[in-house]
């Protein structure tokens, strides 16, 4: 009796894992969950992130015409007594970048970054990148913490695209992602007024309406209920995997500017989760169409005359003909740019801005402090 009931279990159990398996290859075929968007992010500060990836035996010395950045961290950094120490536990997505920016970029001092674990007992603040997290959380730091020291909970990807872990109560200090309510908040991109920085051109030639890149394509996304509708309705250039066109790095940026529309279609919906789909055409001034969260969330990070909600049509077919109304007459398209005329759209540098907040966070608050339930915070 008790086998059978058992057997019975583990056949149960292999239905179910192999079932799980399947789901997830279907609907995931790219396994784009396990990776970094693989959308390429170039723009005015893009240039920046990609130069301050890091080389090795190299310092960095990042200026270039579009964001004058002037390097002077090295000096500081000798004073780690003085500092406030950062340890970065492990490189987010395996992506490196360079420590010594905090100052040049963010005008972040006093704050020393380092990748070396043997730091830890010195470490006011240890940055642990979620998705990087095993599992059984067996690559956590193990080490008694230091009471000083501060746990910084990273995580870009929304709830939907971000495993839970079941044990992450009470383990963290601090939170750092794109939300809000979160003690250090870092936006997928930010527009700030123009302080030496780009100033935007003309308008960029456009030879196409309506373009859409996608990689991680699901029948069951909003968007992709949205698109079959709109397309019906207007004509839409789309690339990336799912529409066997993909396209590299260096041709992105033409393709983007070269349209008047962009589809900024988030893959899932949440408050506050507005990426890259919406400051790339920003940057590269194409106008953005919107489907995410309501417009007045977007309108707490971008300018309302910025970009085109879905939500502003009752319609696909409505959201097609005021496209093509736009299409028609210049002056009316040329109104999604006057916010151009004092702002520029920037992109964030993912890990180091992080990094570099996080840390000046730590040195600005030593109050004590714990993230006691980060599951239904997040995942609630
Ligand atoms: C950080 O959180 C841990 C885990 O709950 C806690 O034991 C520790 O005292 C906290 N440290 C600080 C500095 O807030």
């Amino acid at each position: 009796m008790e086998t059978q009931n058992s057997s019975r279990f583990f056949i149960a159990v292999a239905v179910i894992t192999v079932c799980s398996i399947m789901f997830y290859m279907y609907f995931e075929p790219s396994l784009n969950w396990l990776n970094y968007p693989a959308v390429p992010k170039p723009n005015v500060c893009g240039n920046i992130c990609s130069n301050a990836l890091k080389r090795p035996n190299q310092i960095q010395i990042v200026n270039n015409n579009n964001c004058m950045v002037t390097q002077k961290e090295t000096a500081s950094s000798q004073g780690v007594d003085l500092d406030t120490i950062l340890l970065i536990w492990t490189w987010p997505f395996g992506q490196q970048f360079d420590l010594g920016l905090c100052s040049s970029m963010y005008d972040i001092h006093g704050c020393h970054l380092t990748d070396d674990r043997s730091q830890f007992n010195r470490a006011h603040g240890i940055l642990i990148h979620h998705g990087d997290i095993n599992g059984d959380l067996s690559n956590m730091p193990k080490l008694p913490r230091p009471p000083f020291q501060k746990w910084v909970w990273m995580n870009m990807e929304s709830p939907s695209n971000s495993g839970q872990r079941s044990n992450l109560n009470n383990l963290f200090n601090l939170t750092a992602t794109y939300r809000q309510d979160s003690d250090i908040m870092v936006p997928y991109g930010r527009i700030s007024v123009e302080s030496g920085g780009k100033k935007h051109d003309e308008i960029p030639h456009k030879n196409k309406l309506v373009c859409w890149i996608v990689s991680n394509w699901n029948s069951f996304h909003e968007r992709s209920k949205y698109y079959a509708e709109l397309t019906e309705h207007i004509s839409i250039e789309t690339y990336g995997h799912h529409f066997n066109r993909r396209i590299s790095d260096q041709h992105y940026s033409d393709v983007v500017s070269s349209c008047k529309f962009y589809l900024s279609f988030e893959n899932s919906i949440h408050k506050d989760y507005i990426t890259e789909k919406l400051y790339n055409p920003l940057s590269l001034g194409t106008v953005p169409v919107v489907l995410g969260p309501p417009r007045k969330n977007y309108e707490e990070f971008i300018p309302g005359s910025a970009f085109i909600h879905v939500h502003d049509f009752t319609s696909p077919k409505e959201l097609a003909e005021h496209l093509k109304l736009l299409d028609q007459n210049d002056d009316l398209y040329r109104q999604y740019f006057t916010w151009r005329e004092h702002l520029v759209a920037n992109e964030f540098c993912f890990g180091l801005e992080h990094a570099c907040r996080a840390c000046d966070h730590i040195r600005r608050n030593k109050n004590y402090r714990v993230v006691n339930d980060l599951n239904s915070w997040y995942w609630g």
